[in-house]
């Protein structure tokens, strides 16, 4: 069998919008990739592993981690990218929404986080990156979003505690909070009001992140760093 010589990163919510993004630029990078999702369909290309599953389900965290380490042999990275954003008044939210954005943000880092440390445990090195929001920083009265802010808020602190556990062990571990990016997410007449909520005046891209996440891939002395790509929002207005 050969050596396993090329890294792998997993990234979760990488059927669309910024997980198919960093998709695209971790291959670029010369990774292979395990990208998941519910609905991900299979890849032509060899070094793109697809798994559907639910991210919520730790049984599905399972099988990811499991499949990578069976077809490539290791995890490099782990982008937690996959994600639940409701925008609502407090009092508006229901039972149902508060289970649907915990169990996405939150379960849904939670397992497949553990199994790919301790795989990276025994690498002796490894990076996790988790996708937050600029909301948590930076609550906007125009978009009230208190799940996303308790869940990425919670993200954010992971990112640090995670980072201080494990930086004398090899791992590193980083955010990015971005402001608002154009995906399917927000449909096309929203965005303009959108923009405006930029001190810069626009929307973000998915490269933005792309491009942050790949910043924090090769920086090997940046570890517990909440990397803004927010076009000013967490500066101020
Ligand atoms: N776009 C923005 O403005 C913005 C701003 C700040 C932060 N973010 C964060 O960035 C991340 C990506 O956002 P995006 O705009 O690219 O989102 P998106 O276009 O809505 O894509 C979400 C991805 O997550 C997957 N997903 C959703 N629920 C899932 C589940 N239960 N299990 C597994 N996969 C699931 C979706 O695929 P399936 O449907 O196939 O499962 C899809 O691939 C999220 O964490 C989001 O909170 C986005």
């Amino acid at each position: 069998m050969r050596p396993h010589t090329q890294k792998v990163a997993v990234v979760t919510g990488a059927s669309q919008g910024i997980g198919a993004g960093l998709v695209d630029g971790y291959r670029k990078l010369g990774y292979a990739v395990v990208a998941t999702s519910r609905s991900i369909a299979p890849s032509d290309d060899p070094d793109v592993l697809t798994v559907q599953g639910d991210i919520a389900d730790p049984a599905a965290a399972q099988r990811i981690i499991a499949a990578g380490v069976e077809r490539f042999g290791r995890i490099d990275t782990l982008v937690n990218n996959a994600g639940l954003f409701l925008a609502k008044p407090f009092t508006d939210y229901t039972a149902d929404d508060y289970t649907a954005v915990t169990a996405v943000n939150l379960a849904g880092f939670f397992r497949i986080t553990q199994l790919a440390v301790a795989q990276m445990l025994g690498q002796n090195s490894g990076h996790i990156v988790n996708i937050t929001t600029s909301l948590v920083d930076n609550a906007d009265a125009r978009v009230p979003s208190v799940l996303a802010s308790l869940t990425k808020g919670g993200l954010q602190s992971a990112t640090k505690s995670l980072a201080i556990e494990y930086a004398a062990r090899g791992i590193r571990v980083n955010a990015v909070s971005p402001g608002i990016i154009k995906t399917s997410m927000h449909p096309e007449d929203s965005r303009p009001a959108l923009a405006a909520l930029h001190p810069v005046g626009r929307m973000g891209e998915v490269g933005d992140i792309v491009d942050a996440v790949l910043y924090l891939e090769n920086a090997p002395f940046v570890t517990g760093e909440i990397l803004h790509v927010d076009g000013g929002q967490s500066a101020g207005h």
